[in-house]
């Protein structure tokens, strides 16, 4: 028995009650037979969730790079190490060996040092899906710098504010972006950003659109020269286990984004550990993750993981519907992929098109497909297994988030049988439980309640980036000893989960992780606008979308509200990005009220979702009458 390739479920439970009863030994073995060490651990674990404080695989050294690329050489150098799809079909695409894409991430890192950024520094790469991409961050890992991914589709504003909290001394960037038939001016969104950002010395541009750009004097240059110069070879920087790798930042329920901090050992253990047990992926094998590289998603599993592993990963630039519906089964027979990730609100998209654009491709290659992200509804999930994989390839929802760093509850692809809306069962080194209102484990099955985890496990994110104490406030202060993920799940007589989404007021919508606090701090700069609340309402497509209740000032009433609408999306626009744009806007007189001045977002979710039946007690609210206004008017 291997713990490392776990094939059948017995497997599964032996190699779990290990985990749960051993973890150290268990966690030691993996790291010991699986991955290249400079220096061996002194301690595999120290934790203590009351500071918090979680360290794996203390006192050891290693690079990660060398992980990811260095050791596979001998062995696997002309293999295709990333397989680039460009967002127009009919440009070729790129197959970068393991020997290349040492060389490249050479090149960079070399580039980076040249440019004085050295360990510790952190590094913000703004980049679409390009394979510059993927070598800036195993660029920064070699070396030693923190890299700090802002997903290309965010605006000035918010990327200023990621570059200002992590005090990144650099960008990398490029003059633009190919969106299917569109171009994004990226260069453009940096330039704004960076009026704002005093740490910023260098911003290195890659060419990819190929616009007229404006270059500033001193701080811009262009990438592709520089690599051009520098040397092919370069070692690594020896990283401490617990040294951090990258900081990426997720929407938090209030205030400013939190800057996620993933350390070094912990992370490549764990993700490289589930990307082969998940994805049960074999030597030869082609994989593809759709997700963007700007999210953990594709961190995890299109970047560390896969070439952790020696994978083949494809990186996809484009979107599902350019040049037409059919993208993404034509990519999947053009490169017969094996593996397919995917997120849910991709799958209902698709699955509303005609089944004509599936149909003339041959998906045979298919072997396992994915869900991340956000709960898949039963309709989505069959569709995918009839149409995608044909009831032949299994599904693995797989639950996870940016601070858990990896795949925490999955189904193992034919051991774990499925069912539709469950991420089944934990991962082995993952000890999931639910707790009730009065902060008390629930015990047995079925049961229903917060999911937390009581026990670390190796990618856990360490911290937030300068924010130690909102770390511990967020995630270790709801329940005593156990790390609260924010979401609520069931788990059933067998023992498994259910997801049933997030108990907090972060919004997943299509896939992306929205906190309702800066969307409202967006409305609110508007200067006909009082007072704002946000909340999801069920969207066949998006899973949620977002709705929201503005209260105008008073001079405000007599404007033309189909043009504030207008103004108050650009303005969320400016602010974040175009993915948290509201779908629908109601105006109202007031918001109901606790009498300690809350809004009772639980009100206003039921009303937005046409669900009143049974909007419980309102009489204790401050302003009452309010309720039945805003049911008369609601859109
Ligand atoms: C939140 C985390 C992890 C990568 C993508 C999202 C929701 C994620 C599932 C799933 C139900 C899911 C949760 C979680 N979520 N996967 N399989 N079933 N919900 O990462 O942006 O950090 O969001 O996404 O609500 O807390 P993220």
């Amino acid at each position: 028995m291997s713990y490392y390739h776990i094939k059948h479920l017995e497997e599964y439970f032996q190699v779990y009650r290990k985990s749960v009863r051993d973890p150290e030994i268990f966690w030691e073995e993996i790291a010991e037979e699986h991955f290249l060490w400079r220096k061996r651990w002194d301690k595999v674990l120290n934790w203590d969730f009351n500071k918090p404080e979680v360290k794996w695989f203390e006192g050891a050294q290693l690079n990660i790079t060398e992980n990811c690329i260095d050791r596979h050489l001998a062995a696997k150098g002309d293999k295709t190490a990333i397989l680039f799809e460009p967002n127009d079909p009919n440009e070729v695409a790129v197959h970068i060996t393991y020997n290349e894409l040492y060389e490249r991430v050479n090149r960079f890192a070399n580039v980076l040092k040249s440019k004085g950024i050295g360990k510790g520094d952190r590094v913000c790469i703004y980049l679409p899906m390009i394979p510059e991409l993927a070598v800036a961050v195993l660029a920064c890992a070699r070396i030693g710098a923190i890299h700090s991914v802002v997903f290309a589709g965010f605006s000035a504003t918010a990327l200023s504010t990621r570059i200002n909290d992590a005090e990144c001394k650099m960008v990398i960037t490029s003059d633009g972006s190919f969106r299917g038939a569109k171009t994004i001016d990226l260069k453009g969104i940096v330039d704004e950003a960076l009026e704002t950002c005093p740490s910023i010395e260098t911003v290195l541009v890659a060419k990819r659109i190929n616009s007229e750009i404006n270059m500033k004097a001193d701080r811009d240059e262009w990438l592709q020269p520089l690599l051009d110069k520098a040397s092919p070879e370069g070692e690594a920087e020896i990283m401490n286990a617990e040294d951090p790798l990258f900081i990426l930042y997720t929407s938090g329920s209030t205030g400013q984004p939190k800057g996620m901090v993933h350390t070094t050992g912990g992370y490549m253990v764990y993700t490289a550990y589930t990307f082969k047990n998940v994805f049960q992926y074999n030597d030869g094998d082609v994989y593809w993750c759709t997700a963007d590289i700007g999210w953990i998603t594709g961190h995890s599993y299109i970047v560390y993981g896969p070439l952790a592993n020696g994978a083949t990963t494809v990186m996809f630039e484009g979107v599902p519907t350019y040049p037409h519906w059919g993208r993404f089964w034509q990519v999947i027979e053009k490169h017969k992929v094996n593996q397919f990730y995917t997120a849910p609100t991709a799958i209902r998209a698709l699955a509303k098109e005609p089944l004509s654009h599936v149909e003339g491709h041959d998906l045979s290659s298919l072997k396992v497909l994915g869900t991340v992200g956000e709960p898949i509804n039963e309709e989505a999930w069959h569709w995918y297994n009839d149409n995608i994989g044909k009831m032949r390839s299994p599904i693995v929802d797989t639950w996870w988030q940016t601070e858990t760093g990896g795949i925490m509850i999955s189904p193992i692809p034919f051991a774990t049988p499925t069912i539709p809306t469950f991420a089944t069962l934990p991962m082995p080194g993952i000890q999931p439980c639910l707790m009730d209102e009065n902060g008390e484990e629930i015990k047995g099955n079925p049961a229903q309640g917060r999911l937390c985890v009581k026990f670390p496990w190796p990618s856990m994110a360490r911290t937030i980036w300068g924010n130690h104490q909102r770390y511990k406030e967020t995630y270790f202060s709801a329940y005593d000893q156990k790390y609260f993920t924010g979401d609520g799940a069931l788990r059933d007589q067998t023992g498994y989960y259910r997801i049933t989404g997030r108990v907090d007021d972060v919004i997943i919508v299509s896939g992306h992780n929205l906190g309702t606090a800066p969307i409202e701090d967006a409305i609110n700069e508007h200067q006909a606008v009082a007072e704002s609340a946000i909340v999801g309402f069920p969207h066949d497509v998006k899973g949620n979308a977002l709705y929201g209740y503005v209260i105008l000032k008073e001079t405000g009433e007599d404007r033309n509200q189909e043009n504030l609408r207008k103004e108050i999306n650009q303005l969320i626009t400016e602010r974040i990005g175009p993915i948290a744009k509201l779908d629908k806007i109601q105006f109202t007189s007031g918001l109901p009220k606790t009498r300690s001045g809350k809004i009772m977002r639980r009100i206003l979710r039921k009303i937005a979702s046409k669900d009143t039946s049974n909007l419980g007690d309102t009489s204790t609210l401050l302003n009452p009458e309010v309720v039945q206004e805003i049911m008369d008017n609601v859109l």
